[in-house]
Parts: C-alpha cells; structure tokens; sequence
C-alpha cells in the first residue's frame, strides 16, 4: 500500500537558519516510516535542504517545462533532480492567480516533472464565490481533467482558495466530499487536503475517508507544528 504524504510547504518564506527546522523534522520522521514526510522550502534552500534531509523528502514549489534554455529566471525539473528534490508542488492556487498560470502550463510542467523523475504535487481548488454559486465540483474537476491520463502517478492536493492562509476549514464532510468526487475523476492519484491544516485539526482531516495525507503552508514553518501534525496521524501528541 502507498504511504499517506504530510508535506509543508514554506511559499516565500526561510533563510538558511531556519535549515534547523528541517533537521529537527528529519529526526523526528526518523519515527514514522509509515507516512512519506515532505518539506518543500524556496529554491535557494533546496541543495543545502537535500543535504541534510534524512528520511524526510525535499520538493520545490515549482519548475520551468521543458529542458535547459535561454529562460532568464527560470529552474527546470531536471535541475530540481540533481539537487536531491524528489518532489514538486504544480499549479498552486497563488501561481495560477498572481502568476497566471495556465492548466495547459501547468500540464507542460507536470510531464516534464515526471521525465525528470520528479512525484509532481497537483493543487486544484475552487474559490468562495465559487463554493457559494455551487461551481466547487465543476471548477475542480475543469482543473483535473486535462490530468486525468497521468492521475495514477499524481498527489492532488484539493486546497479551497479560501481556506489557505485563512485560519478556517471546510466543514469535514465537504472535505469528504470532494476527495470521494476527485477520487472518481482522477482514478489512481494519491489525494491530499491543503488549506489551514494545523496540529488542532491534522487528525480529524486526517482520518476522511480519501484523504491520503496534508499539504500544510504556514504550519510547516516551524519543525514543533510540523511535527505535531506528523503525530496527528496516529493520534499522538509530538
Ligand atoms: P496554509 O497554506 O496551510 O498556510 O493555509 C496551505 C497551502 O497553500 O498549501
């Protein structure tokens, strides 16, 4: 059976001090080799952050497709690779809205993640005024269709635009919901929760039916919170 996923994503935000709070994670993962441990920090972190890992998996928060080019600014797959990043977040709520990103870009990324041997992190997620007029499952499943012939080797991460960053969660049974509707769309993919998943209710998510594990922002940040939410998993404090 696969493992269920915890992976923390830190956006924006670390400078090479907080490098403590990632071995502080890998001691403890050290624990729990039921459960895939992922921490995907901003780029300049990443080879330093593969160093010292351990059990713990290193992703970035996005890459380029496509092979090496004349791209100013830009980072591809296959250089995420060779760093020891094993993992990449695509299509992330906060790129697609600041970043206009595309589903036919972020498809691009993904195959491209996927040659470089890289388990790409799916986000698809509705907006509030989305939920409100009932478009949640039309929205969601319009972003996971152009993915369906790749779901076996996807993690989606459903992660309501409104509840990231926001202190509030969707109630459980629409959680539920959702992943027992992406599950039936994207038949095979690995289905995470991602939206304010903190200590306090890491377990209750965790224990839905379908839902395979959490992508957690700002609860990452610190390898305490973090490890807390690894302990959610068998109902244990950290
Ligand atoms: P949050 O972010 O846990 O800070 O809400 C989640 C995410 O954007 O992946």
């Amino acid at each position: 059976m696969r493992k269920p996923l915890i992976a923390g994503n830190w956006k924006m935000f670390g400078r090479r001090a907080d490098l403590a709070q990632i071995e502080a994670v890998a001691a403890f993962a050290a624990n729990h080799s039921e459960l895939d441990i992922a921490l995907c920090p901003p780029f300049p972190l990443l080879a330093q952050a593969s160093a010292i890992a351990g059990p713990v998996l290193i992703g970035a928060q996005d890459c380029a497709p496509g092979p090496d080019a004349a791209m100013t600014g830009d980072v591809n797959a296959a250089m995420l690779a060779d760093i020891g990043a094993s993992l990449v977040i695509l299509g992330h709520s906060e790129r697609r809205a600041r970043h206009g990103e595309s589903d036919d870009l972020i498809r691009a990324k993904t195959e491209s993640a996927l040659a470089a041997g890289l388990a790409p992190i799916l986000c698809v997620g509705e907006s509030l005024s989305q939920r409100q007029e009932g478009r949640a499952e039309a929205v969601v499943g319009a972003q996971i269709a152009a993915f369906a012939d790749l779901a076996g080797e996807l993690t989606i991460a459903y992660e309501p635009i409104w509840a990231i960053g926001a202190g509030a969660t969707p109630a459980l049974e629409d959680i539920a919901g959702m992943h027992a509707f992406i599950a039936e769309a994207a038949k095979g993919a690995r289905l995470i929760y991602g939206g304010s998943v903190k200590p306090a209710n890491a377990g209750e998510i965790l224990a839905l039916p379908k839902v395979e594990g959490v992508l957690v922002g700002g609860a990452s940040l610190k390898a305490a919170d973090f490890n807390a939410i690894i302990a959610a998993y068998r109902g244990e404090a950290s």
